[in-house]
């Protein structure tokens, strides 16, 4: 059964170890993730941005397949099924189709509005047992056509968002989605250490995990940052296992272009990266 986030990232921020959010793509993603998950004995959050929930037949279809996962492939870890950077209306259509789990992303408005949107919605999950992560200060980088700047959040916003009643809080600190460049200025340790002072309790997000250097990884968990989302490093290490695999010529030996060939040695590369955060996060065997 699909749980809500809260219970798994209050017992991460108090252990001071994060949980991984993984976006699914597709089937492959996602049993990839979940039998990762249980193998590991880790808690495990499925991210599902609104354009990956278009891509997969919508919300519903996703609820069907992922439910009909949890119960075929026996995963016993507590897994929440996250729609990630959502609308307003993507949020209850995803509360609708039986998600556990939403985020809004209320960055982009005024933040009387991101209050006033933010604040209806924890009525509504909290009537439903449903976790709600929300943001303040945008994250940068590109996603599914959705451009942010990256501006670090204000402290005192987060703690208006906070104080409305989420279950966890993501904060712009200078992280960016997709691959880093060559200049990245890094993490603001500044600007987290201040939310942190600001929130308390509150598990915070951090977006944008793919590439960020381990220590840094670390020293965010260590700043209070209980849930960190990776998408990109998944899609990289997909498809640079699936070109090896036909630039060695092997879709075309035997029956090597069946798709349950062809896929596997990108579905073997997502459990390798999934199994390495894991580690790194401190997840494992952290499930019950
Ligand atoms: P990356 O694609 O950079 O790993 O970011 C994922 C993310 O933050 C999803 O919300």
């Amino acid at each position: 059964m699909l749980v809500s986030a809260k219970e798994m990232l209050q017992k991460a921020k108090a252990g001071k170890y994060a949980v991984g959010q993984f976006n699914i793509n597709n089937l492959e993603w996602t049993k990839a993730i979940l039998l990762t998950a249980q193998e590991m004995n880790s808690p495990v959050i499925l991210g599902v941005s609104e354009g990956a929930g278009k891509y997969m037949a919508g919300y519903t279809t996703i609820v069907g397949m992922v439910n009909g996962m949890l119960k075929e492939l026996n995963i016993t870890v507590p897994v929440a099924l996250h729609l990630d950077h959502g609308s307003y209306e993507g949020c209850l259509k995803c509360i609708e189709a039986g998600f556990s789990s939403v985020m809004f992303d209320g960055s982009h408005y005024p933040i009387d509005e991101n209050v006033a949107k933010t604040t209806e919605l924890v009525k509504i999950c909290n009537e439903k047992g449903m976790s709600l992560e929300a943001e303040v200060g945008s994250i940068g980088g590109e996603e599914d056509g959705v451009v942010g700047a990256g501006e670090c959040a204000d402290p005192d916003e987060c703690k208006a968002i906070a104080d409305l009643g989420v279950t966890m809080l993501a904060a712009g600190i200078g992280n960016i989605h997709g691959k880093y460049p060559a200049n990245w200025a890094g993490l603001s340790f500044e600007t987290l250490a201040a939310v942190q002072e600001k929130t308390g309790e509150m598990p915070l997000v951090l977006h944008g995990g793919t590439g960020i250097p381990e220590d840094t990884i670390k020293k965010a968990i260590s700043l209070g940052v209980a849930k960190i989302n990776v998408n990109t490093e998944c899609q990289l290490s997909f498809a640079d296992a699936t070109r090896k695999y036909i630039e060695a010529g092997k879709d075309l030996e035997g029956k090597g272009f069946d798709p349950r060939k062809l896929l596997a040695p990108g579905f073997e590369a997502i459990k390798a990266t999934v199994k390495e955060k894991m580690e790194l996060f401190g997840s494992v065997n952290k499930a019950c």
